[in-house]
């Protein structure tokens, strides 16, 4: 298999890590703006006989999608044999229902969109609430990477004496994984969310973990204000130290500062995103399902 990665200009580090296990090139993606607004996409011309995998995060969804379309489209005029595409952050995935008369339900939407340009795709830890299952939402073959061994390999060396705390039951499915692969105790509370930017958490007392660094684990920081409201909380019950830890550092402009006012002591990501946080890779999982997919979509199965 000829494999050629093209990513876009912020995953460029992202993509050199991958190369290295895929044993894939890396070519040329470059993406300006005009004055008025419009993108102009550049990509590597040699793709013939190529599958290619554009590698593009999706932290400003909206801003990126047009562009993402172009590269795909042109890589293809190029000669590419297949172009999929490596969402490291998966957007749109938690408008997974109408939460109020008249509004659009964007993950499925988004998710036709995606399927018009690209053959396949590979994310890590996309937002499954009500839809559970990624191959519900596409019709491409997909690969949900599961960054919970990045995760727990940061903990486990840094962290130790740790109690994971998940903000909401949502969390369970990636924070009781984590915790077992650390081999520490986990604790999930129950969040109420009743706008962006108005959410409230309730706490258990946590007496029997009195001894233990609390490490709050979300799979999406945005607003913050889940983060935010658990620090705080954890923060009244007298612990010290709190530690959060995020898969994907969306964070909205002022989240970052807001978490670390409310008294978290450390904030760490994964590289998802690229982000002054980032302190785990998940660029090796991302490769290995890249290569899996490709390996048994070549093969014939999906
Ligand atoms: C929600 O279900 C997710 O797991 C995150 O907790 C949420 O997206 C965080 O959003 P924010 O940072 O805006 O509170």
């Amino acid at each position: 298999m000829k494999l050629v990665l093209l990513p876009f200009p912020d995953q460029r580090l992202f993509a050199a890590s991958m190369a290295t296990s895929l044993e894939a090139s890396v070519g040329r993606l470059d993406w300006r703006h005009f004055p008025d607004g419009e993108s102009l996409v550049t990509v590597e011309d040699k793709l013939a006989g190529y599958e290619v995998a554009i590698i593009a995060t999706l932290r400003n969804p909206d801003s990126i999608s047009l562009a993402m379309r172009f590269a795909a489209a042109t890589a293809r005029e190029f000669g590419a044999r297949s172009v999929g595409l490596v969402a490291p952050y998966l957007a749109y995935m938690r408008q997974d229902k109408r939460f109020n008369p008249g509004e659009a339900i964007s993950a499925p939407l988004f998710a036709q969109f995606l399927e018009q340009s690209f053959d396949w795709l590979v994310t890590a830890d996309p937002h499954l609430h009500r839809n559970p299952n990624l191959a519900d939402l596409y019709r491409i073959p997909v690969r949900r990477v599961v960054a919970a061994p990045a995760v727990a390999g940061w903990i486990e060396t840094n962290v130790r004496d740790a109690i994971l705390i998940g903000p909401d039951v949502e969390s369970e499915q990636w924070v009781s994984d984590i915790a077992r692969r650390a081999r520490v105790p986990y604790q999930v509370l129950n969040k109420t969310r009743r706008g962006d930017r108005n959410v409230t958490v309730s706490m258990p007392t946590l007496d029997v973990y009195r001894q233990r660094t609390p490490v709050i684990i979300d799979d999406i920081v945005s607003s913050g204000h889940t983060l935010v409201e658990t620090v705080h909380n954890i923060k009244q019950l007298g612990f010290g130290r709190i530690i959060c830890v995020v898969i994907h550092p969306v964070f909205a402009e002022g989240a970052l500062e807001q978490i670390v006012g409310a008294g978290a002591g450390q904030v760490v990501s994964s590289d998802s995103i690229t982000h002054p946080t980032n302190g785990f890779s998940i660029a090796g999982l991302l490769a290995s399902a890249v290569d899996e997919l490709l390996t048994s979509t070549l093969a014939g199965k999906k």
